[in-house]
């Protein structure tokens, strides 16, 4: 059977760095993120006894490296072995951004075919169960699938509110479409060898709190502060960490400078970066127009990519192939 699944990438406000468990993708922090609506993947899959072989093509933004190849057969024979049947399948996928550029393509790649091949295989599975196998593609794939503003912490995610709960605008600067040299899975893996590493972890239960209070309270001055502050000392972890990883380039530093500038001048922005270049900058919808206006006097800027919270991934009938 075919199936075609659309899911959103998603912008962790409290991030997702290092883990207790590689093979499980068990984090070593709950986070907190949005859906985003104009950064999606969609995935359809097919079984069929006549594919003698998994095959995989990704449409318009460039193929799948092998090593990327068989982790996308991985995830499938964790679907199969949940549906306990050996079928082979071909799966054609498409991004509406960059791959691999910090625009979080693994989190919608993997939470969109999760969803497509257990639906392709008959499977019904619970939401938080298909969270969990999400996970083991990609941790920040689990975020993807529930509503809105999404919350996991330990196996699963769930929704802490629907996309229509708060009108905030995820900005994408995208300052490069230069392929990342360091994986996030990569980077994950060493995040303990940071000496900062506990000490963010200690501070986590404090800004979790923070976080959803402001959520709660739709407090955007609060919810700002603590996000910028929990990306800046993630990026302290990456950069301290053996061997450092720095994913800003001069663009990057420029806009965050920007940034403060601008909420100088009384423009409510703050910004949040994830494994990669690019800047996401966070307002409130009725702000976008001053934000994009301040934008335009930028130079070295590849594209501008606007998101509003968006739902999680959902099953479509259109295919693509
Ligand atoms: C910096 O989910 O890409 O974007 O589990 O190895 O696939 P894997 O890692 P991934 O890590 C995302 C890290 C981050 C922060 C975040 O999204 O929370």
């Amino acid at each position: 059977m075919k199936c075609t699944a659309v899911a959103p990438a998603n912008i962790a406000f409290i991030k997702y760095w290092g883990r207790t468990d590689a093979t499980l993708r068990l984090p070593a922090n709950p986070s907190v993120s949005m859906n985003l609506s104009a950064s999606t993947t969609t995935t359809t899959v097919e079984f069929s006894n006549g594919y003698s072989e998994d095959s995989i093509e990704l449409l318009e933004t460039g193929g799948f490296s092998a090593k990327e190849n068989r982790r996308v057969i991985r995830q499938l024979d964790i679907v199969r072995e949940y549906a306990g049947v050996n079928t082979r399948a071909r799966i054609v996928t498409k991004n509406t951004f960059p791959k691999s550029s910090g625009a979080a393509s693994s989190a919608s790649g993997f939470a969109a075919l999760t969803m497509a091949a257990a639906s392709a295989l008959g499977l019904t599975l619970p939401e938080k169960e298909l969270t969990m196998m999400a996970r083991l593609g990609s941790g920040s794939a689990c975020r993807s699938i529930p509503d809105g503003f999404v919350k996991w912490e330990g196996e699963a995610a769930y929704s802490l509110y629907p996309h229509a709960y708060w009108d905030l605008r995820d900005i994408l600067v995208i300052v490069e479409n230069r392929a990342k040299d360091v994986s996030s899975s990569a980077g994950h893996d060493t995040a303990g060898t940071s000496p900062y590493f506990p000490e963010r972890l200690k501070r986590i239960p404090d800004r979790l709190a923070r976080l959803e209070r402001a959520l709660a309270e739709k407090n955007f001055r609060a919810f700002g502060e603590v996000t910028e502050e929990d990306c800046l000392d993630m990026h302290r972890v990456m950069q301290t960490q053996t061997p450092p990883l720095f994913y800003w380039n001069d663009a990057t530093r420029t806009l965050m400078e920007a940034v403060r500038v601008w909420r100088s001048t009384g423009i409510p922005v703050y910004f949040t970066i994830d494994a990669g270049p690019n800047v996401h900058l966070l307002c409130e919808g009725n702000n976008e127009g001053r934000v994009r206006e301040a934008l335009s006097t930028m130079v070295g800027i590849a594209d501008v990519i606007v998101n509003a919270p968006a739902e999680g991934a959902h099953i479509v009938t259109d295919h693509l192939f």
